[in-house]
Order: structure tokens, then C-alpha cells, then sequence
């Protein structure tokens, strides 16, 4: 077990560069399963997720090289397995992509049920759907989804979601590159890795067009050939920072962003107001003064992201006057964190989906225990803003998603260490 120790108070100053994006990067590895050669995978993020999707790989056959910094050389093309390790799929939630690599691969797929962040429920029906639209037989049990063809073959297909869901439509587009015929997503979720996952798709020779608006049209192909890709940066890490600047009074320029897809944070925090300044792949941000009270509501993208709401809420919870905090993708995420902010001094009441959020003065350093990603990014936050000491427990999460988070902390000036108990 190990521990961030945090010395609060001190405004972050400097510069931070932001890494490729977590939840691009699970999707983008599991789809080199679908081409025949060698894919050159440039800003990756080394952090646990991706260790356990590239052990993951390598059980079942595909060749990595991790030795460049940022860079996995994967080579499927010897793959023949359809059952990836149970015990490391359980370990994270976005190894159910594998269902849908495997499905377009070979046709069959046998994937124990995902583990990860349980802030809330997170029923795959919606994946399920889509296989079944796709012509496979589903065998779905308490352990595990079994996919096979079913008595038509796999054949492209019209999908609706019910709901617009980021892991059901990068499943089945994963499933349909290489199944014939012409695949339709429509209500298909419009965030900026799915758009990631289409171009590195395309790259490799799929015919995917719509990434990035609510309908997904797949034309299956034969095959894909090996080739390049980088992986965009990520939205949430950069958010993350401009959240903690914002929270501790500070002035720093966040490297290796794409501005556009941030506007949904940083007119938030520009609300509060922070000063935001764009530049072409960097943003500034400058915190001077009380933050401003505001009211957020998350939503699919381009709306505010959930995986913000808990960084956002710590912002709330020092500003001046009463903000409320509204959660309509996952309703039960306030229970991850809302009650460990308490113990350090926020003031919040939840009510159904919103959290109203009364500001303190300050925040006091606690001990207090991350119960998933955003959870933890947002207590590390809390900590660096409140005064005395904060300790973080149960990491583990937070290392899921945040590469060299106290380097880069550190290098913004921050008093954090990583205690190994
Ligand atoms: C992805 C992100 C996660 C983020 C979430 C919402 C990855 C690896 N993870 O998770 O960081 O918090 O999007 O932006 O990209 N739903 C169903 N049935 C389904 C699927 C989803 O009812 O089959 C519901 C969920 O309960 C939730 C909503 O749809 O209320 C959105 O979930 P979804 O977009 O699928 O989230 P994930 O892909 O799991």
C-alpha cells in the first residue's frame, strides 16, 4: 500500500506537458488486435491501465516493445487466442474493448466481465446490443460474455443506442471494421477519443467516417495493414491541472493540449473566474483572488465531462457563495469523494442528482481515501489547496490514469510525496 503525503498552500507556478490520453489509449491497443502487421503507437501514457492492457496482449500472443518512452510497438498478427487472462481483465474497466477486437478479429470472443472504477453501476447492454445487431450470439453470464457467430454470420448492421454511451459505441466499432457490410451507430457518443480511435482506424486502412457527430458509419474491410499513429492528448489530465491551478491560486501553462477540446472545462473555470488564455496547443491559466461560486451539469461530450465533476467540486468547495453540482451520467458518483472532502472542511449537500456546494474559507489537510480515479485526482487537489497536511490513500487508483503525477506536480512546485507504507 502506498500514500501521497501533501504539504498544502502553496499556489502551483510553471509548467506542466500532458500526456496521451488514458481512456484513447485503451481503446486504441485493443484495436491493433484488428490489423495484420506491426502498429507504431506514439503518446502513450505509461500508467497502470495501459501495463495491464499491454500484459493482456502479450498473453495472448502479440508482440510489444515498450523500450522507447512513449512509444508501444504492437504486432498482433500472431494472435490466436479469444479468451484474454481473466484475472487482469477483471482488473480494469475498459478491457471489455476486447470483446469487440475479438469479435471483428475471429469472429468469437470469450472475455471475463471488467473490474475498474465502480462509482456507480455500469451495465454493457448497450455493447451487448450492438454484437447481436452485428449477427453474434451472446452468451452473457454473471463471470463472463461469450461471442460467437450467429446462425446468419456477422453481417454490418443499423444500431440505435438507447443511451449515448462512449464504451458501447467503441465496441462496436471495433467489431465492425473488418465485418462486411456498412455498420451505423447512431446516438453515438461524440467524445474526442472516439474521434482518436476512428483516425487511428482509418490510418490502418478501416473506412470509418461520422467520429465526432452522433452517427458512426463503419464500412467493413478485409484487412488493416500496420502503421503510425499518435494518440491525442488528454482532456481529463489537462483538466486536472488547470483545476488544481485554479484551486490553489496559481499560474501555469498546460503543454500539449488541444484547446478545443478543453472549452467545456475552461469556461467553467473562466466563469469562477480564472483567467484562461489559448494558445495554439498550450493554455495558461492564472488564478488570482477567491474563485467565483458556479452552476455545472455534466453531461456527454461536448458537455462538461463526469470525469471532471469531482476536480470541479473541489474548486466549488473554497469559492465564494453556494454552487451547484449536477451529475447526469453516473448519479452515485458524489459517494466516491463528497463525504472525504467533508472531513477536510467542505460544505456539501446532496440532493438526487446535485450536490450543493456551500464554500469554505479554506480546506484543512486529513486523511482521506481515494475510492476511484477522478476521486483521488480530486482529494490530491483538495490537499495542495488546504492548509497542514493531507495524506491519499489508496493511490492505486490514481496511478491508474495520471502518468508521473508527482514529477509533474513537483515540477509546479507543489510540497507531494509518494509514501510506501
Ligand atoms: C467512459 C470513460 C469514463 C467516463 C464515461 C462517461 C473510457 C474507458 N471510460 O466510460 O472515464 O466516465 O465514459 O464519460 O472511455 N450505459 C448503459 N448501458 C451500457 C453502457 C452505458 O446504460 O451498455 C450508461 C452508463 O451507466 C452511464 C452512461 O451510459 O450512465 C454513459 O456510460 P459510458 O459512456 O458507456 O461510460 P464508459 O464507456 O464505461
Amino acid at each position: 500500500m502506498a500514500r501521497y503525503e501533501i504539504h498544502g498552500g502553496t499556489p502551483l507556478n510553471g509548467t506542466v506537458t500532458i500526456s496521451g490520453a488514458k481512456n484513447a489509449a485503451v481503446a486504441i491497443l485493443p484495436a491493433a488486435l484488428l490489423v495484420s502487421g506491426q502498429c507504431r503507437i506514439e503518446n502513450v501514457p505509461d500508467i497502470s491501465d495501459v501495463r495491464i492492457l499491454l500484459s493482456i496482449l502479450e498473453g495472448m500472443g502479440a508482440k510489444i516493445d515498450t523500450t522507447e518512452p512513449g512509444v508501444v510497438l504492437v504486432d498482433c498478427t500472431d494472435v490466436t487466442s479469444t479468451c484474454p487472462q481473466q484475472e487482469l481483465v477483471r482488473k480494469m474497466r475498459a478491457s471489455y474493448y476486447l470483446m469487440g477486437a475479438l469479435l471483428g478479429r475471429f469472429g468469437k470472443a470469450h472475455v471475463a466481465l471488467p473490474g475498474g472504477c465502480n462509482f456507480a453501476s455500469r451495465p454493457i447492454d448497450q455493447h451487448i446490443k450492438g454484437f447481436a445487431a452485428l449477427g453474434a450470439d451472446v452468451e452473457e453470464t454473471d463471470d463472463y460474455v461469450a461471442l460467437q457467430p450467429g446462425s446468419n454470420g456477422l453481417c454490418g448492421n443499423r444500431v440505435s443506442l438507447d443511451v449515448v454511451s462512449v464504451g458501447a459505441t467503441v465496441n462496436i466499432m471495433l467489431a465492425a471494421v473488418l465485418i462486411p457490410g456498412q455498420t451505423v451507430i447512431e446516438n453515438a457518443a461524440k467524445e474526442p477519443h472516439i474521434v482518436d480511435l476512428a483516425n487511428f482506424l482509418n490510418t490502418m486502412g478501416a473506412h470509418v467516417s461520422g467520429a465526432g457527430t452522433d452517427t458512426v458509419k463503419i464500412r467493413g474491410v478485409e484487412s488493416l495493414k500496420g502503421g503510425t499513429y499518435a494518440i491525442i492528448p488528454d482532456q481529463i489530465e489537462a483538466g486536472t491541472y488547470l483545476a488544481a491551478a485554479a484551486a490553489t491560486g496559481g499560474n501555469i501553462l498546460v503543454k500539449n493540449v488541444i484547446p478545443k477540446h478543453m472549452e467545456c472545462i475552461t469556461s467553467k473555470l473562466a466563469e469562477m473566474g480564472a483567467e484562461i488564455i489559448d494558445y495554439d496547443d498550450a493554455i495558461r491559466i492564472r488564478s488570482n483572488g477567491r474563485l467565483r461560486h458556479a452552476t455545472v451539469k455534466t453531461r456527454p461530450y461536448p458537455g462538461f465531462p463526469t470525469d471532471m465533476q469531482a476536480q470541479i467540486c473541489v474548486c466549488m468547495s473554497i469559492a465564494s457563495g453556494v454552487s451547484r453540482l449536477t451529475e447526469s451520467v453516473y448519479e452515485t458518483r458524489f459517494f466516491g469523494y463528497c463525504s472525504e472532502l467533508e472531513s477536510m472542511g467542505a460544505d456539501i449537500q446532496i440532493s438526487g442528482k446535485t450536490a450543493i456546494v456551500t464554500g469554505s474559507e479554506k480546506l484543512y489537510g486529513a486523511t482521506v481515501s481515494a475510492n476511484d480515479l477522478r476521486a483521488g485526482a480530486a482529494l490530491v487537489i483538495a490537499g495542495l489547496a488546504a492548509e497542514g497536511t493531507t495524506w491519499v490513500k489508496n493511490i492505486h487508483y490514481v496511478e491508474r490514469g495520471y502518468e508521473k503525477l508527482i514529477d509533474k506536480l513537483t515540477a509546479l512546485g507543489a510540497q507531494i510525496r509518494r509514501i510506501e507504507d
